[in-house]
């Protein structure tokens, strides 16, 4: 069974709509490990309460270069069996560019959620730039990562209706509805060796 390494920020709630759909569903991955970079990160309560180790590698601070940083990650993983060949790493709010080094050493192997139809509207605050932009839908995206930033193959997307006079708050809300939704479609469909990548396309079987 592979193992699974979640990465979060804050709040968690993707982390936690996984994590709950892995019980439900069971899907055929293990959660062995949810790592912060912020101490206070609300997520790490809620993983501890749903039975999952908890690491908080604090980033603020952190004297060293990205790629030092992400060796420590790198290393809680390994510890916890979330390794290249038996391990998927899912970024759930994590709010850090991953190195270079990270990224070719789990290549195909971290996947990460964007709160809006890729490639439109990437980096920070997608769904303000879907509403400042006038879109009429936005969404979800589930995709691989590789050393763009969202720029990696999609695994699944869903849409979202912008409604006339959405606020940024209002969208978001609706949107991460739907992440909770999406995340764990996606994990469920890789654990399931169900996603093969061909190029910048995934097909799924
Ligand atoms: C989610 O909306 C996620 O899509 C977004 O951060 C939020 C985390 O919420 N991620 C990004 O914007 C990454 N570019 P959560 O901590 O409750 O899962």
């Amino acid at each position: 069974m592979l193992n699974l390494g979640i990465l979060i920020s804050g709040r968690g709630s993707n982390m936690e709509a996984i994590l709950k759909s892995i019980k439900r569903k069971k899907i055929p991955i293990k959660p062995t490990i949810v790592i912060s970079n912020k101490a206070d990160a609300k997520g790490l309560k809620i993983a501890q309460k749903m039975g999952v180790k908890t690491e908080v590698i604090e980033s603020k601070g952190f004297k060293g270069s990205r790629s030092e940083y992400d060796k420590k990650i790198i290393s809680a993983l390994t510890k916890n069996g979330v390794t290249p060949k038996n391990g998927l790493v899912c970024l759930a709010g994590f709010m850090r560019i991953i190195s270079p080094e990270f990224v070719k050493k789990y290549k195909n192997k971290i996947i990460n959620i964007h709160p809006a139809l890729l490639p439109a509207f990437p980096g920070l605050d997608a769904q303000k730039q879907a509403v400042d932009y006038g879109a009429k839908f936005s969404g979800v995206t589930v995709h691989f990562v590789d050393s763009g930033v969202d720029t990696g193959p999609i695994i699944l997307q869903k849409v979202v209706k912008v409604n006339d006079g959405d606020t940024e708050e209002a969208l978001a809300k609706r949107i991460l509805a739907k992440e909770h939704q999406a995340y764990p479609e996606a994990v469920k469909l890789f654990a399931e060796k169900r996603v093969k990548i061909s190029g910048r396309k995934t097909v799924i079987s």
